[in-house]
């Protein structure tokens, strides 16, 4: 493969589940890959969403689900269960990083060429996430280990940011160890809300317990991960008056607050490509395509990503 300088990480990231955190990872990946550029997809969802989507859910099964959960019947195949997780999905590149090993296999762990595009690429995860918890707690208090900075040393030991332009973490509906890892790691992150008051109250939240991973990183290397925007999803088609409000006032007024007060980077917006809620979402996915690629007629909402893409990419070198 060619090699690319080294890739810009970008988390996504909502602590609230069904927020379209997955759909955007998947599209804006797919749509970055369209475009010429290698990407990779890193599911550290132990839900598995994107992979199951991506790499399609038969594949997915067949090749992690079925075989993790036949070795697990029986227990003295637990082993071989794990050794799955760790050759050939993102557990093993937080495994090596606290074991200081080599099992991550990126020949069979990487997949390549998904969702009919050349350049983009996927790292499955497994339910073995859950258990990542614990080993990174106990890695941090014998070893040393920061315990935000495990899938950052993973990812450098496997040299993984070389062969790509752009990697776009799909992070689980919370804010454990694992997702502020994918922060820490990252250059970038993005959150994806929908525009009801439960979730726009909830960002503030979001946005203070992520200070700590961020100062952290700072001291590390100077590196600041940045929040770009906003995207905003599943909007209704006729917007509720109580939904304007969220979209038109409350929000850029939280926004323009977290700037002030430094919590956010100073060019962090709400994206103007919002996504509105459809059914053609659903085609694509079952069909096991991003809407870039999917046969389905969803000409309307894949325009939108696909703008949705190039304005994140202007946000980042503008
Ligand atoms: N714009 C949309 N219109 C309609 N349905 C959508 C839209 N975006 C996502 N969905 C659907 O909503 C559900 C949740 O979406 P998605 O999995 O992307 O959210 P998520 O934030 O990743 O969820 P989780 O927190 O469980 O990981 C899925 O069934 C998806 O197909
Ligand atoms: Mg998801």
């Amino acid at each position: 493969m060619e090699k690319c300088d080294s890739a810009k990480v970008i988390s996504i990231i909502n602590w609230k589940g069904g927020v379209g955190k997955t759909t955007c990872a998947v599209n804006i990946a797919a749509e970055w890959a369209d475009r010429g550029s290698n990407v990779l997809l890193m599911d550290v969802d132990a839900q598995a969403s994107a992979s199951a989507y991506i790499y399609t859910e038969e594949m997915y099964k067949g090749e992690y689900y079925n075989p993790i959960l036949e070795a697990l019947k029986s227990r003295r195949d637990e082993d071989v269960a794990k050794n799955i997780a760790i050759k050939k999905s993102i557990f093993g590149i937080f495994w090596d990083a606290i074991k200081d090993d080599m099992q991550f296999s990126i020949e069979n762990g990487i997949k390549k060429s998904l969702g009919g595009l050349r350049k983009l690429d996927l790292i499955p995860s497994t339910f073995y996430l859950n258990e990542l918890e614990q080993d990174i707690t106990t890695a941090s208090s014998s070893q040393g280990l920061s315990p935000f900075n495990i899938l950052r040393l993973g990812l450098n030991k496997h040299k993984i940011l070389e062969d790509y332009n752009y990697i776009l973490i799909d992070c689980p509906p919370n804010l454990n160890l694992v997702t502020l890892n994918a922060l820490f790691a990252s250059d970038y992150y993005i959150i994806p809300t929908i525009p009801d008051q439960l979730s726009t109250l909830g960002l503030p939240l979001l946005i203070r317990r992520l200070q700590t991973v961020k100062k952290r990183r700072i001291e590390l290397d100077g590196k600041d991960p940045k929040l770009l925007g906003i995207i905003l999803t599943k909007i209704s088609h006729q917007l509720r008056g109580i939904q304007t409000s969220w979209i038109e006032v409350q929000l850029p007024w939280m926004l323009e607050r977290f700037i002030e007060d430094k919590l956010v980077w100073e060019k962090a917006k709400i994206f103007e490509n919002t996504i509105k809620e459809t059914v053609d979402i659903q085609k694509a996915m079952e069909e096991s395509k991003p809407l870039c690629t999917s046969k389905q007629k969803t000409k309307e909402i894949r325009t939108r990503y696909q703008s949705l893409a190039k304005e994140i990419i202007q946000t980042i070198f503008t």
